[in-house]
């Protein structure tokens, strides 16, 4: 089977984890700091960049963060990731779950305008498979008051005029999942710009330890009981390991071969496939956007058809993410229409692109697909 995604993690993974286990250092250490130097450097990312558990832990965590109060309105696109519906709620928080533009997945700003009310206090957008929310188009339909949340867990590789999507934002979050282009095992990442929050995310995601707190046994020549400690606030545990840096530390050598590899096959795709498959590229292919090519997204009225067809061909496509204003769980908090969404769930599939996916296999791909037609 060709698969949508394929993690790999080359011998170079075991032999940096074969040194974490020797040093028996397993937690939160050097291999850690490392991994947060090499990846902001990559990210053109100066300050308030912390590695945690998870993408998801960074998202629940985000509610707590901007002091939003119980009822207060959080608008997000359907299309997005369900841990920021479900985090929106479990903080008393009301998502508001608003329309997408179907050619990109992304949020609609003209939902968005209309389903501003004075409750509303954030809104979480996504980068729908890294493809970049053209935040300052967005601030012409809501103004400059609200906050702007960033999910950019599949955006790793993404930049707009030189600077990486979410490096200049209230809040953004990355993800170094098994599918991701980084991969760590586990893991995620925040930034936050404003450094006094930033301190507070750190704190918050430590157990609401003081940031500056040293260890036990560096403390202990200082401190007379040093095995004492005391809380700054409440928070909780999500902490990135020397293990999953370990995993991830050889592979952020890659990015950029990785990239180039996707953005390669998506040109394939672009030169070989159907014109009318192909709706959202012209939002990608500009000069001052480098983009991560996480998702490749076709669209066509026998989308259900053409998944089975190539399932037979043994070629997996899908599509992310199930549509919140449909479940159960979320519909209520669906406001206006979903046109856009309609048109976007009924004809798009998500393609195989990633960097191992050989040039007889994308070839196979594009075969299979003109020859269904
Ligand atoms: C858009 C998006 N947001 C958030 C997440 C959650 O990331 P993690 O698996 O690191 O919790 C994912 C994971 O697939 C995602 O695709």
């Amino acid at each position: 089977m060709i698969n949508l995604f394929e993690p790999n993690i080359g011998t170079q993974s075991s032999e940096s984890l074969s040194q974490v286990f020797t040093s028996k250092w397993l937690g939160r250490g050097d291999f850690v700091n490392s991994f947060e130097e090499k990846l902001t450097k990559f990210m053109k990312i100066d300050s308030n960049f912390h590695t945690i558990s998870s993408c998801s832990d960074a998202i629940i965590g985000s509610f707590e963060l901007f002091d939003f109060k119980i009822d207060d309105e959080i608008i997000m696109p359907t299309n997005s990731f369900p841990v920021i519906s479900s985090g929106a709620i479990l903080k008393g928080l009301k998502p508001v779950i608003v329309d997408i533009d179907p050619s990109t997945g992304n949020i609609d700003f003209e939902s968005c305008r209309k389903a501003l009310s004075t409750r509303t206090k954030a809104i979480y957008i996504t980068h729908y498979g890294g493809i970049p929310v053209d935040i300052k188009k967005l601030k012409e339909y809501i103004g400059n008051d609200i906050i702007i949340l960033e999910d950019s867990a599949c955006a790793l590789g993404t930049f707009v005029d030189n600077q990486s999507v979410g490096s200049n934002g209230d809040f953004s979050c990355w993800s170094f999942d098994a599918m991701k282009l980084l991969v760590c095992g586990e893991g995620g990442a925040f930034h936050i710009k404003d450094s006094e929050r930033f301190e507070r995310a750190c704190e918050f995601f430590y157990l609401g330890l003081p940031k500056n707190k040293k260890s036990g046994m560096d403390s202990a020549k200082d401190n007379a009981n040093w095995w004492e400690y005391d809380l700054k606030r409440i928070g909780i545990r999500s902490i990135f390991t020397n293990i999953n840096a370990a995993i991830g530390l050889p592979e952020l050598e890659r990015l950029n071969f990785y990239l180039e590899r996707k953005s390669e096959i998506a040109s394939k795709y672009d030169n070989n496939l159907r014109a009318e498959l192909i709706t959202h590229r012209n939002d990608l292919l500009k000069d001052n956007v480098t983009y991560s090519n996480y998702f490749y997204t076709i669209k066509t009225d026998k989308r259900d058809e053409l998944a089975k067809y190539l399932l037979e061909k043994k070629i997996y496509t899908s599509l992310r993410y199930s549509p919140l204003h449909k479940m159960n769980l979320f519909q209520k908090y669906a406001v206006g229409d979903f046109f856009g969404a309609d048109d976007f769930y009924s004809r798009s599939l998500n393609i195989p692109i990633h960097q191992f996916l050989k040039d007889g296999d994308a070839e196979y791909i594009i075969d299979s697909i003109n020859s269904f037609y």
